[in-house]
């Protein structure tokens, strides 16, 4: 099965799926990334790992809708029949969530739905988490839908909160936590073991 991972930053959850893919146990061939910013350190990962990396941004077209039309022509191109968000930092647009409805990933580093929606990304997440008091956090894969984190929940990972934690040492056991989900959860569903049924999750990972 043929992937496509897009990203904003830095790519570190781009990497751990690179690196599975490599090991074999990704279950799919991630043959596309792309970014919605030419510095994204992202693309350099993916170039570095021989795969094509390219730079898609809304502000380059006319309309929402052209520049979905653009996205499904370069993952149609390419046969891609699994979108992995990694980091990326836009709502996708709904035309291309409708063509791949249950076949679209994302990635969120807080427990959902409390710490998530428009604008709860990075720090801010780790920021409200230890603001709230609650004792867990941890990062959460779900099927992404035409909302923000709003989409049916497929794994979560629980990484207690420490009582001298900041938002860095949170997000750093966090995404370290993201790391090992991703590319199991990614695997899960490549396989068929894990899939959206009438908007819900159905199936588990397998250990
Ligand atoms: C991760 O924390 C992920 O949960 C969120 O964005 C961050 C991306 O980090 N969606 P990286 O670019 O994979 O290092």
């Amino acid at each position: 099965m043929n992937a496509a991972v897009m990203c904003t930053g830095s790519g570190t959850n781009l990497q751990a799926l690179l690196d599975a893919e490599d090991g074999g146990t990704l279950g799919a061939n991630i043959v596309l990334v792309i970014s919605n910013r030419s510095k994204a350190f992202a693309l350099e990962r993916a170039r570095n790992s021989g795969r094509e990396a390219i730079v898609r941004r809304m502000r380059d077209f006319k309309t929402e809708d052209e520049y979905a039309d653009e996205l499904l022509s370069v993952l149609r191109d390419r046969d891609i029949e699994l979108i992995c968000l990694a980091g990326y930092l836009k709502r996708l647009p709904a035309k291309v969530v409708t063509e791949f409805r249950g076949r679209i990933l994302n990635i969120h580093p807080g427990p959902l739905p409390r710490f998530g929606g428009q604008g709860m990304f990075g720090h801010r997440v780790h920021e409200s988490v230890l603001a709230s008091g609650v004792h867990e956090s941890g990062p959460t894969v779900f099927f992404v839908d035409e909302e923000y984190d709003t989409g049916a929940i497929i794994a979560f990972t629980p990484v207690p909160v420490q009582a001298d934690d900041t938002t860095d040492t949170l997000a750093h056991r966090v995404l370290a936590a993201e790391h090992l989900l991703y590319p199991r959860v990614v695997a899960a569903v490549a396989r068929g073991h894990v899939k959206l049924l009438d908007g819900k999750c159905v199936g588990r990972l397998n250990d």
